[in-house]
């Protein structure tokens, strides 16, 4: 059932208060728009907090950005651009939301990507979360930095800046900017804690096949291998081990980053080690013996 105007108005403001809410957003963060028929956009104004707005603050432009309607002296978003590039690829996407989610953004601004194989629904639903460029925020920089990957992802993240989630609808991309802030709350308390399991490239495989299962349209297939270097992804980069017997592999990337000397070291030298990496490395010597002494 397509809504109509008045609702996505309503759907609007709903989704600016939840992002609000949530702390998704500070002061006037944040933007959201829709598809309209006659190729339009409905969009939420530059300069207002999206926790607070009515229905009658949207403004109308066209595809290009033109305002077509709106109260006097409201303008569209200073991000209209970012959404127009995502509506532009993807004819599939009818909604668009950016937001600075606290800890998403901190992936953003640490240039961690979200793009391990950790969460078994996320590699379904979203399969990776990228982190495109650095752009000046309301530039064409930013549109630019986001086009190579809105084309096969829903979901990303904006270096220094935020988040963005395309949906079918409205909600469809405001839920998958909970998704992202999700997983990068469950990824930060892992890394806190010291260690990560990932999931195998063959479970990835098994999870992908759930897509065609459960409907989920996705933009692109999961990978495992690293594209190329500054060509445009075009599938959804996903870190997972081959490991065709398991289904979880303890991650041995900080083990090697320990033996590449890149552990942090403190005064004096000596290393400084949390409880939960001192107990990967333990386990991880004693699974080797253990190897060594059943062969
Ligand atoms: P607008 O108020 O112009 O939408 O800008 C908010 C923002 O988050 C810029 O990145």
């Amino acid at each position: 059932m397509t809504r109509s105007e008045d609702q996505l108005r309503l759907d609007i403001v709903e989704v600016g208060r939840r992002l609000w809410t949530r702390g998704f957003v500070a002061s006037n963060d944040g933007n959201i728009s829709v598809r309209l028929p006659g190729d339009r956009l409905l969009m939420t104004p530059t300069s207002v907090s999206k926790g607070f707005m009515s229905p009658e603050m949207m403004v109308i432009t066209d595809m290009d950005g033109r305002l077509l309607s709106g109260e006097p002296g409201r303008k569209a978003s200073s991000e209209i651009l970012m959404h127009l590039v995502a509506y532009r690829h993807r004819p599939d996407v009818h909604a668009v939301v950016h937001a600075h989610p606290p800890l998403s953004t901190g992936f953003a601004v640490a240039g961690i990507p979200l793009d391990r194989a950790v969460l078994a629904e996320v590699v379904t639903t979203l399969g990776s979360i990228p982190i495109a460029e650095y752009g000046t925020p309301s530039t064409p920089e930013l549109p630019a930095a986001v086009e190579p990957y809105v084309k096969t992802h829903d979901a990303l993240l904006l270096a220094n800046h935020g988040a963005l989630a395309l949906g079918r609808d409205l909600f469809a991309a405001y839920y998958k900017m909970e998704t992202i802030e999700h997983f990068a709350r469950i990824s930060l308390v892992a890394r806190l804690l010291g260690r990560e399991h990932l999931l195998s490239r063959e479970e990835v495989g098994r999870l992908q096949e759930l897509r065609g299962t459960y409907g989920i349209a996705s933009p692109a297939p999961v990978c495992v291998d690293d594209p190329p270097a500054g060509v445009d992804p075009s599938c959804q980069v996903v870190v997972a081990p081959s490991s065709p017997g398991e289904r979880l592999v303890l991650d041995t990337a900080f083990l090697a980053d320990v033996a590449d000397g890149q552990v942090p070291v403190g005064n004096g030298g000596e290393i400084q080690l949390t409880y939960g990496q001192l107990t990967t490395l333990i386990e991880d010597a004693v699974r080797h013996l253990t190897a060594r002494t059943t062969a």
